[in-house]
């Protein structure tokens, strides 16, 4: 993720929202052996929320010497993350030839990812992401800061492990 207000962060540093990640919390369910992986920890804003037991839950963090590009890991139920916005597309790929065949992949992003039309070959290549819920309302990632864009959950949900409201593209975060 980047911010759109200007201030910019070396190595992409944008934690993802405690209300935000709350949110998602609430529509997954997890099931019993099911292994996690969060590939690029940050603070562990998602890592640390994710209702797994700590040796199913795997991480890799730049900051800690792990580079998920360059790091392999073994076939994972569920992995969650708000990639750093200039790589989105390489963690994409990698995450999707990770993912077990009932597995469920989510992405923070912004919404207007979605319709850049560079990104057409992409998107036909690994798939259009199976629910996108808009997160309402805007988040914040910059020291309270506001951010102009529209955010959204990217989600693969092949394990059917989210439940969205019915009908509902939004997604509310509760909280400041
Ligand atoms: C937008 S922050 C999000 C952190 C965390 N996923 C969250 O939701 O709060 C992106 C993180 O990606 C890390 N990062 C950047 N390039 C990476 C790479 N190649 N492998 C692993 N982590 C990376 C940065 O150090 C930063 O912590």
């Amino acid at each position: 993720m980047s911010s759109t207000n200007g201030k910019t962060i070396p190595k992409e540093l944008y934690p993802t929202p405690a209300v935000v990640v709350d949110a998602l919390m609430k529509v997954i369910t997890f099931r019993e052996g099911d292994k996690f992986l969060e590939p690029c920890y940050g603070t562990g804003a998602i890592f640390n929320k994710v209702p797994l037991p700590r040796m199913t839950k795997s991480l890799a963090e730049l900051a800690f010497g792990i580079d998920y590009l360059t790091t392999e890991f073994e076939q994972k139920d569920v992995i969650i993350t708000n990639p750093p916005f200039s790589l989105t597309e390489q963690f994409l790929e990698k995450s999707l030839s990770e993912l077990a065949p009932d597995g469920t992949l989510i992405y923070l992003q912004r919404l207007n990812y979605l319709g850049s039309k560079k990104r057409v070959p992409f998107w036909a290549r690994i798939g259009f992401p199976h629910k996108t819920p808009v997160i309402v309302p805007r988040p914040r990632f910059v020291g309270g800061g506001s951010d102009s864009c529209e955010y959204a959950w990217f989600i693969w949900d092949f394990g059917s492990r989210v439940a969205l409201p019915q009908g509902l593209s939004h997604l509310i975060s509760e909280g400041k």
